[in-house]
């Protein structure tokens, strides 16, 4: 798409615009932003930072503000539609989208192979090999280089008219030069999807806001084509992979067609070229069904390292002169065809339903299944996340079901086999109090989760505890989910800072705990008490606060006890904080109880320094530290997060890039090692305070 030359420009052009007051060219401006777009959507390779690419994306919009008249369809600003609750046209599509013939096994694949010959009469056929995207399809129509519409799949005749949606997909671009390639229409299909982490990350800020998450990327993909609101589909993050061109139109005069490849894999480079996301990485070319046969089997075996989801290979004759030859039936090309990867759907019976209480008291009802093997796993327990879900596919204890288990989605029911009913199923009642406490249950208007509002309900205790000491968390490793279960039962553990207060020789009296373990425990518990700020914030709880949401609490302050002095207000000014999670940030830092379990873990030498940015022309910059022995008044973690904030480096061993040894009671081997070092200076605790406040 774009040579290092002219890679090299842009590049050049965003510093010089980046820097400028004055916009002097509007067009190479909005050139340098597709250039960011094309980069950050289709290439996942940014050149700059986001914050880079906003500053120069609001100098656009701003000079077009001022400048109406210079704005082009195609302007990066104008992906953004401004119109609420838009209605979908059904629409014709130019050419109707036909299905794929699908095949399971590999001889279906011979079968195929040997047909098809015999219908291009030809002995030989190459065949080009790429993933089948299991997303939401979608055609797209692009006249005189601009996009025109994009249309999804609806009967395969006509569909809805999506156009406003789909132009805030990013890896979509909004004009593209065709006619250089002698083509003045074009319709091309492809599929818009969401990625794997893009989806587990939408589940779960869906589940912390007490909605039900969706059942996978295929639903959530197409979902955000139908939604109401153009701009809230740019925040579901989508990717749109285009795979075929199912209508060509040459420009007038132009009878040649000389530039259009005359190949499947052809036309993905071209398309690639112009600035499309299409499978050109795994597209393979072969000339024997053997070939392609184990490039399928291959790729089954791939599937689950990919970054999308994928339920297939698509084998397609490579020339269109052949394809063409080959032709369709009403149903599907004969030139293609599917090879279908083993189903994750099995069915089994539903036994009885339990609820579990979590963390922030939220009751999730949990199918308990005859155990079935998908996919090489034994499903045996599978989440139904909410009563909604229930009512609303009419799951009954007894009910044959079918379950699904797609990669590393959690396993869902599809729906429940009607049609196999005995008449002796049961429907689920919602129990009215908590399983755990028996506490009345909430649901507060506009959720979909039942709570327990008892916070010292055991299950929540246990839930955060488990919670706490997890991998994001603070990574206390061994001490698990098990275990902590098996320490809180035995009244071991009560609270998170129980943890800090372990009576070791009580553990060595449990079954399977020997020194080696409870050395072990000890020295990950001991290790926690330095892990980062953003951690402990983490670690805490508290509702809607994720691992990004801690990440940016913690780098907007000095202590975590800051934070019970900010208002709403305050905490809504700091990145990606909306209101309601400022306020359940706000609760959180006024309840008593968790105010004294900060205290507490504070006292208990726990890490509480913020991570403000380290101030590059600060008072330290230049000098290096290295902290050894127990200082009088500072934990060891604070003292660095202090030396760097003001601008000081760490260094982890002594050497000659030393410049202090910050060294305290009982220090050891670093200290005698620093001595030898003339280079080296070697302070105290006082002495070094002395150095930021001088
Ligand atoms: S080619 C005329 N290639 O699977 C044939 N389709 O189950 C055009 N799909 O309707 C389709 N990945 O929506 C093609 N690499 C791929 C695909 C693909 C996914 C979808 C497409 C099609 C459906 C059939």
């Amino acid at each position: 798409m774009y040579n290092s030359n002219e890679i090299i420009a842009l590049q050049k052009a965003t510093t010089k615009i980046s820097e400028l007051n004055e916009i002097e060219d509007v067009n190479l401006l909005r050139e340098v932003l597709r250039f960011h777009e094309h980069r950050y959507y289709v290439l996942n390779d940014p050149l700059i930072s986001d914050e880079e690419y906003d500053h120069i994306y609001k100098k656009l919009e701003n000079f077009e503000k001022t400048h109406p008249e210079s704005i082009t369809a195609d302007s990066p600003t104008q992906r953004v539609g401004n119109s609420l609750n838009i209605e979908f046209k059904t629409v014709n599509h130019l050419v109707p989208m036909l299905s794929l013939e699908n095949s399971y096994n590999p001889d279906d694949l011979i079968a195929w192979d040997k047909r098809l010959k015999g219908i291009v009469d030809s002995a030989v056929v190459e065949y080009s090999v790429e993933p089948k995207f299991d997303g939401a399809s979608l055609s797209l129509l692009y006249e005189n280089n601009f996009l025109e519409r994009g249309v999804t799949r609806g009967n395969g005749f006509e569909g809805d008219d999506v156009t406003l949606n789909i132009r805030q997909v990013g890896s979509i671009p909004l004009s593209a030069e065709f006619k250089n390639y002698g083509i003045e229409k074009i319709e091309i299909r492809g599929e818009v999807m969401m990625n794997k982490s893009s989806f587990k990350d939408f589940n779960e800020a869906l589940i912390s806001e007490g909605l039900a998450p969706l059942a996978n990327p295929r639903n959530a993909a197409a979902g955000s084509l139908r939604m109401k609101d153009p701009t809230a589909v740019r925040k579901r993050k989508l990717e749109a992979i285009f795979y075929h061109a199912s209508y060509i139109e040459a420009g007038a005069g132009d009878s040649t067609n000389s530039f259009i490849p005359s190949t499947h894999s052809g036309r993905l480079q071209l398309l690639n070229q112009l600035g499309f996301k299409t499978p050109i990485k795994e597209v393979k070319i072969f000339s024997s069904i053997n070939e392609v046969i184990s490039y399928c089997l291959e790729f089954e075996v791939l599937r689950d390292n990919l970054p999308y989801e994928i339920d297939g290979m698509v084998i397609k004759v490579n020339k269109i002169e052949l394809q063409q030859k080959a032709g369709s039936t009403s149903h599907h090309p004969r030139w293609a065809m599917a090879y279908k990867f083993k189903a994750r759907q099995a069915t089994s019976k539903l036994l009885t339903i339990e609820y579990q209480v979590g963390r922030t008291g939220a009751v999730t009802p949990v199918a308990k299944i005859e155990p079935v093997r998908i996919g090489g796993v034994t499903v045996s327990s599978v989440s139904l996340f909410n009563e909604n879900i229930i009512t609303e596919k009419d799951i009954r204890v007894g009910d044959t079901v079918i379950v699904e288990r797609a990669g590393d989605v959690i396993p869902y029911i599809v729906k429940p086999l009607t049609e196999l009913r005995t008449g002796h199923e049961t429907k689920i009642i919602f129990p009215a109090k908590c399983p755990v406490c028996h506490a009345e249950l909430v649901k507060p208007e506009g959720e979909a989760v039942w709570r327990c509002e008892n916070i010292g309900c055991e299950a929540q205790v246990v839930e955060r505890i488990i919670h706490f000491v997890s991998k994001d968390a603070m990574d206390i490793r061994s001490m698990g989910e098990a275990n902590v279960r098996k320490f809180y039962s035995e009244g071991i553990i009560s609270n998170i800072p129980s943890i800090y207060e372990l009576d070791f020789t009580q553990l060595g009296t449990l079954a399977g705990f020997g020194q080696k373990s409870i050395d072990n425990l000890k020295s990950a518990i001991e290790k926690s008490k330095d892990q980062p700020l953003h951690r402990l914030i983490f670690g805490l709880g508290i509702r809607y606060v994720g691992e990004t949401t801690a990440k940016a609490l913690a780098k907007s302050i000095d202590s975590i006890f800051e934070l019970g002095q900010l208002t709403t207000d305050q905490l809504s000014t700091i990145k990606d904080i909306g209101a309601k999670v400022s306020e359940s940030i706000f609760d959180f830092f006024h309840n008593e109880e968790n105010l004294e379990t900060i205290k507490k873990l504070d006292t208990l030498g726990l890490n509480t320094i913020g991570e403000k940015k380290e101030d590059k022309d600060g008072i330290l910059s230049g000098s290096t530290f290295l902290f050894t022995g127990t200082l009088p008044g500072l934990k060891r973690a604070e003292a660095e997060a202090l030396a760097e904030k003001h601008g000081g480096k760490i260094l982890s061993a002594v050497s000659a890039n030393l410049t202090y040894l910050v060294a305290g009671e009982s220090a050891g081997s670093k200290l005698e090692k620093a001595k030898k070092i003339k280079s080296i200076q070697i302070i105290n605790e006082a002495e070094f305070l002395n150095l930021i406040n001088s």
